[in-house]
Parts: C-alpha cells; sequence; structure tokens
C-alpha cells in the first residue's frame, strides 16, 4: 500500500489560534482524509513550537512559570483543532524528552560532519518571527513580516555551516522541479540561492529557556533549527525502537506551510538534512494568509477571528467549507462574515441542504423509504451519471495539486447538476400519474444515488456532513478507499433511507 506523510507548521504557543491558523490545518486534514478515501495509508503530524524566546518573555510578563505557560497552550491548542475535527495522528511537543533525543541525534551527526562551528553573530533579531536579519532585509528599519524595529544582538554563537550545501541544493531545485509548490515560491527561494546562502546561527547564548546546545551546554538551540526537527521526531528518529516508524514513514511527502515561513523549510531544513545525511522530504507546500474583513489577522490588535465564533454560528463544517472553497490555496483570501453567511446559507442550505432533504423525503412519502426497485435509465440518469464521473476526475486531480477550492467547485457543481436533475424530471409529478410509478422509482433512485457520491465526495472537506447524509441514506460512514463511490452502482431495491432533519437550518438573525 503505498504511504503519504503530511506534515502541518507547528505553531507558537501564544494567543489562541485563528481562522488563518485553522486554514493549514484543515486544508491539510483534508488533504489527508482524501489520500485516505484514495485507500493510502496516510500519517498526519501537528505540533507546537514551544522553545521560543517569544513564550518565555509572555509567561514571564503574565507572571508564570514557562512550563505551566505551556502546558495550558497546548491544550488550548489542541481542542481548537479537535472542534474543527482536525485529526493528527500523532502531536509533537518540542518541549517533550522524545523531541530531545530526537534533536541530540540530528545534532550529533551534523557536529560530526564538522557543519558547526563557533562564531560572533552581530545583526538584527525579531522575536515575533523568531528570525535573524540583515540590515538588507529590513523595511524601513523593520522586519519585514511584523512592522516592528528587531533587536540588534551581539553574540559568541554557533552556525551551521548552510553555504556547503549551496551546490547541492541548487541541483536538487534542478533535478525536483516541484519540490516547492507554487512556482512563486519556488522562484523566490531560487533567487536566494543564486545570491548564494550564507551560514546561519544555530544557538542563542542569553536563553535559559530552550533545549541546551549539546556541544555547550550553556548556549540554547536556536528555535527554528529544533523546531523543522519536530518533522522527524514525529516518526520516531534516533528513539528507542522508533526506526520503524522512521524507515517507514520518511521522508514526508509533504510539509504544509505558511508564505511567511518559505525558506526555513525550503533552505534552512533540506540543507539541515543532507548534513545529517537523510532524505529530504518530497514537497514544501506554501499556501497564503488570511485576512480578516481585508485586514491582516494580528493577535496583538485582536484583529482575528476564532474558529469557536464561526461554529457556534455555523458549525465546523461550514467553517471547513468556507475556508477550503473561499481561499485559493497558494493565494491570499479573506473571512467575511457576509461571505459565511452566504456560503452557508446559498452552497449548504439551498444546494446541498435542500436537495439531500428533498431527495430522501421524496423517497419517505412515495416509497415509504424503501428503495424501489429500477425501471430502465433514459438519457437524463446517462448524463447525470456523466455528471458525476467529471465531478470525481475533476476533484481527484484538483485534490492532487492542492485546489482544494476547485476541487470543492467541481462537486458543488455537480450538486447543482444533481438539483437540475430532479427539477427536469419532476418526480412530484410522476408521482401523481400511477402509470409512472417505475419510472419514478428510477428517478428517485438515480437522485439518491447521486446524493450517495456527494456524500462520498465531500468527506475530506466536511467530515461530519458526510456521515450525516450516507446516515440519512442508512449507509455507514465513508472509509478507506471509498473515494469514486464504488461506482455508479444504485441502492439496492429494498434498501431502506431513513432520512432525517435538514442540514444546515436557516439561521434567523439575531
Ligand atoms: N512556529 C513557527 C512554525 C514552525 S514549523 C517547524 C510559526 N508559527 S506561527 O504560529 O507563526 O504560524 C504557524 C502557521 O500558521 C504558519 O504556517 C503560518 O504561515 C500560518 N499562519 C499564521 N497566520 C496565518 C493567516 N492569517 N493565514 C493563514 N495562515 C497563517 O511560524
Amino acid at each position: 500500500m503505498s504511504k503519504y506523510y503530511l506534515t502541518t507548521a507547528i505553531p507558537y504557543p501564544s494567543g489562541e489560534p485563528h481562522v488563518g491558523h485553522s486554514f493549514e490545518m484543515i486544508a491539510a486534514d483534508a488533504v489527508v482524509r482524501f489520500k485516505r478515501l484514495r485507500g493510502v495509508d496516510a500519517y498526519f503530524l501537528g505540533g507546537l513550537d514551544e522553545n521560543s524566546q517569544r513564550v518565555s518573555r509572555q509567561a514571564a510578563e503574565a507572571g508564570v512559570d514557562t512550563m505551566d505557560y505551556v502546558d495550558e497552550a497546548a491544550e488550548r491548542f489542541q481542542s481548537v483543532w479537535n472542534s474543527v475535527d482536525v485529526e493528527f495522528d500523532d502531536f509533537v511537543r518540542t518541549t517533550e524528552p522524545r523531541h530531545h533525543v530526537t534533536v541530540n541525534e540530528f545534532f550529533a551527526r551534523v557536529l560530526a560532519q564538522g557543519d558547526i562551528y563557533e562564531g560572533d553573530y552581530e545583526g538584527w533579531y525579531c522575536v515575533p518571527c523568531e528570525a535573524f536579519y540583515t540590515d538588507d532585509d529590513l523595511v524601513d528599519g523593520c522586519c519585514p513580516f511584523h512592522n516592528a524595529k528587531p533587536e540588534w544582538v551581539t553574540e559568541r554563537n554557533y552556525f551551521f555551516r548552510m553555504s556547503k550545501y549551496q551546490d547541492a541544493i541548487a541541483a536538487h531545485y534542478e533535478a525536483h522541479p516541484d519540490f516547492v509548490y507554487p512556482e512563486t515560491r519556488r522562484n523566490e527561494m531560487l533567487g536566494i540561492i543564486r545570491q548564494g546562502l550564507r551560514d546561519f546561527s544555530i544557538s542563542r547564548a542569553s536563553l535559559t529557556w530552550g533545549i541546551p546546545l549539546p556541544n555547550d551546554p550553556a548556549q540554547r538551540i536556536y528555535v527554528w533549527f529544533d523546531a523543522l526537527i519536530n518533522y522527524i521526531t514525529g516518526v520516531g528518529f534516533g528513539q528507542n525502537g522508533g526506526e520503524t516508524a522512521f524507515e517507514r514513514w520518511w521522508p514526508a511527502e509533504a510539509h504544509v506551510i505558511g508564505k511567511d515561513i518559505v525558506r526555513f523549510h525550503a533552505l534552512y531544513w533540506p540543507t539541515m538534512l543532507m548534513s545529517a545525511g537523510l532524505p529530504l522530504p518530497r514537497q514544501i507546500v506554501v499556501h497564503g494568509w488570511v485576512d480578516y474583513e481585508g485586514a491582516p489577522m494580528s493577535q496583538t490588535s485582536g484583529h482575528i477571528v476564532r474558529p469557536a465564533d464561526v461554529i457556534e454560528r455555523h458549525g465546523s463544517d461550514a467553517l471547513r467549507y468556507y475556508l477550503l472553497r473561499e481561499v485559493p490555496f497558494d493565494r491570499d483570501g479573506d473571512f467575511k462574515w457576509a461571505n459565511m453567511s452566504r456560503r452557508y446559507q446559498d452552497d449548504l442550505g439551498n444546494d446541498l441542504g435542500n436537495l439531500v432533504l428533498r431527495t430522501t423525503s421524496m423517497l419517505g412519502r412515495y416509497f415509504d423509504g424503501v428503495v424501489p426497485p429500477a425501471d430502465e435509465p433514459s438519457e437524463v440518469e446517462s448524463e447525470l451519471r456523466a455528471a458525476a464521473e467529471k465531478a470525481w476526475t475533476l476533484a481527484e486531480g484538483h485534490f492532487e495539486s492542492w485546489r482544494l477550492h476547485l476541487a470543492l467547485g467541481a462537486t458543488f457543481d455537480f450538486v447543482s447538476a444533481v438539483n437540475r436533475y430532479i427539477d427536469r424530471t419532476e418526480p412530484w409529478r410522476l408521482a401523481r400519474d400511477p402509470a409512472q410509478r417505475e419510472r419514478l422509482g428510477t428517478v428517485l433512485g438515480a437522485a439518491l444515488e447521486a446524493v450517495r457520491h456527494i456524500a462520498i465526495q465531500i468527506q475530506p472537506a466536511m467530515p461530519r456532513t458526510s456521515t450525516a447524509i450516507l446516515g440519512r441514506l442508512g449507509l455507514p460512514p465513508a472509509g478507506p478507499g471509498d473515494w469514486g463511490a464504488g461506482g455508479w452502482t444504485g441502492l439496492p431495491a429494498g434498501h431502506r433511507a431513513p432520512g432525517g432533519a435538514a442540514l444546515f437550518p436557516r439561521i434567523e438573525a439575531a
């Protein structure tokens, strides 16, 4: 069975995860669910980046012990991921002993390669980014991402010899044109490579929080050097008895990350892996950012949308649907309450919810909820079936290439096609004519079969709704290998579909 190992970035444990962070997790979760439906053995890793300088400062400001601070944050973050049905197979907290074991093992390999040396660091450090910057990197003297003046740092540090891997990384990009997706991000990285890779500092002298540097415990490992290693901690690298999991899963098929942290993943991490003699991940998949009502989300100013606020009004599947449908993965998107309500009402309520309700209730009304035998299909049924096949093909291609908004677009085009099919065939009119009884059975059977296909096809994006629809059809939740719905088989005659309440009911204006 083919395997698929997918990771997300591990957020800093400060503040509350907002819908921007959730976008990354939900998109990755949807792709993992898609792979599983395709019968692929998938492994999905998340985590929390707890060794940052920022977190120890925030804990100090709050007058809390740093470990208590991150413990509390870890619970908060994981409960948010649960609330949006992001199901990680494992979750690495970088304060965990197992992560320290993996980091030490990795560090020993890099040290043995002669790739770590002591030197003087002098330059800018942006604490919110946890990144070192040169004068050229700054925009009007400020960090390019945080619009704040970084701190000037002069320290004796240890450095990683990234420059040694200049040719090797260039050759890797050349040989693997899709190593960084999308191409715009790849081109950004090629630009940096062409300018020449510089060694980077991998330790901080002044900190007391973080993983001690194995060869000089008075220093702490620079947070990015340790954080990237989480991707192999999660599959047991260097841990007792963990090599089997590592051999099974590494290299990752994809690291999913936001546009602000590409160079760490597409330059630092691969050169670190080269030094440690480990294979590189197959792809770095970069998404854009989600703004809120036209302006960037910001924890500090409180301009954020919490997943809980959306879930309370619309439910978690509606949030998942909105983010995946409205935000083109590789570009920036926007969370707008008006658009959220519109998508909920139009796409989910009127198109999908109503389709499920009308097909199952007509089966209840005309056939006591029992699927009738199907008669010969006519032209319209063939068209419906062709529309289903087209939706499967398009959705699959789009999922494989991270065009998730187009995958959902293809599925919802099919939802519209089924609604049109019902409007054209007018089962309520057929029901009035006893001579049309068989034709009525054929029409309802085809519509129900189409609903079954939709229920399975939306599972990666909307797992709860998928299960709810299949339940109304009297079927179990979708499982591994169900992508494609096993073909246009139709529900067997005599099968009972119990139906149920309307999905995505109208929300009364507050
Ligand atoms: N701790 C680092 C990642 C280390 S990975 C080894 C970090 N953390 S973060 O909390 O700042 O960001 C976590 C992820 O969320 C990143 O991929 C980042 O791009 C993403 N996002 C943060 N804000 C976002 C939006 N507004 N929209 C979409 N993604 C956002 O970076």
